[in-house]
């Protein structure tokens, strides 16, 4: 084993949000350290210009290089489909990304037609145009942009009435169109998922890549030789840089667990 193998997983997300991903790796690899960059104060990614987002998915990538981590997960799809092959490219280190999981729910929906609630970015890319491509063309898919979603989540208003009203008016429609799979494609919206299913009761099947991930992340672990196999206790640092309460009511600090304010 060498020292790298000691080294933390990195994560970033233009938030919160990517947390969700954060905490399916933490269970399926509790014996590696992670440092997760919640970048709020730009949140969200969603609307910028691809230009935009990669210059912030730099940033978070050599800020994460400089805390020594051995391989980086882009927790958001938005910056995964616009940024991760320029990343791959001129970056030497292992890169895990996430994007909308059209390919499952094209394979689980019984009436051909799926919703995706992604961000406008996301829905634009290259990169989900090319694996849109790669499905079943029979497939109908119902596209749907989450505005304002983000936006509430990164200002704490996950269980509110403007949260159901806006969420609603996106997915109510989805049930008169045949839908019988929504997936979810941005890292924050499986914080959505209770007040998804008031909406939808158990007619749709809700779909999110979180596992999927940290099954990926663990391989590509095992294949750089990289797992960590001391018996030296993980450790997790957040780092947000904007108000941290809301990021230490989505997840549990403890000892090994601390959530850092500052700017990045
Ligand atoms: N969590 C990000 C994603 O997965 C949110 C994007 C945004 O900031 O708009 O796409």
């Amino acid at each position: 084993m060498s020292k790298s193998n000691n080294y933390p997983i990195g994560l970033f997300d233009s938030g919160v949000g990517g947390t969700s991903i954060w905490k399916e790796i933490k269970l399926l690899l509790p014996n590696e350290s992670t440092i997760y960059l919640s970048d709020s104060k730009n949140a969200p990614y969603g609307n910028k210009n691809k230009e935009d987002i990669i210059k912030l998915s730099i940033k978070n990538t050599e800020y994460l290089i400089a805390k020594n981590c051995k391989l980086i997960v882009v927790a958001c799809n938005t910056a995964t489909t616009n940024a991760i092959k320029l990343l791959r490219e001129k970056y030497d280190i292992p890169f895990i990304g996430i994007e909308p999981a059209i390919k499952p729910a094209a394979l689980k929906t019984k009436t051909n037609t799926i919703g995706i609630l992604a961000t406008k970015g996301t829905l634009n890319s290259k990169l989900f145009e090319k694996t849109s491509n790669k499905i079943n063309q029979k497939i109908i898919r119902k596209e749907i942009i989450g505005k304002g979603l983000v936006e509430l989540i990164e200002n704490g208003k996950l269980y509110s009435d403007e949260m159901t009203q806006l969420l609603s008016s996106y997915i109510t429609p989805l049930m008169k169109q045949n839908v019988d799979c929504l997936v979810l494609g941005c890292t924050h919206y499986p914080y959505l998922i209770p007040q998804i299913r008031e909406i939808v009761g158990h007619n749709i099947q809700i779909i999110d890549s979180g596992e999927a991930v940290a099954r990926q992340t663990k391989a590509i672990l095992e294949k750089h030789q990289l797992v960590n196999t001391s018996n030296i206790e993980a450790t997790h640092q957040l780092f947000i840089n904007k108000n941290k309460k809301f990021l230490e009511f989505l997840i549990q600090t403890n000892n090994q667990i601390k959530v850092i304010e500052k700017d990045f």
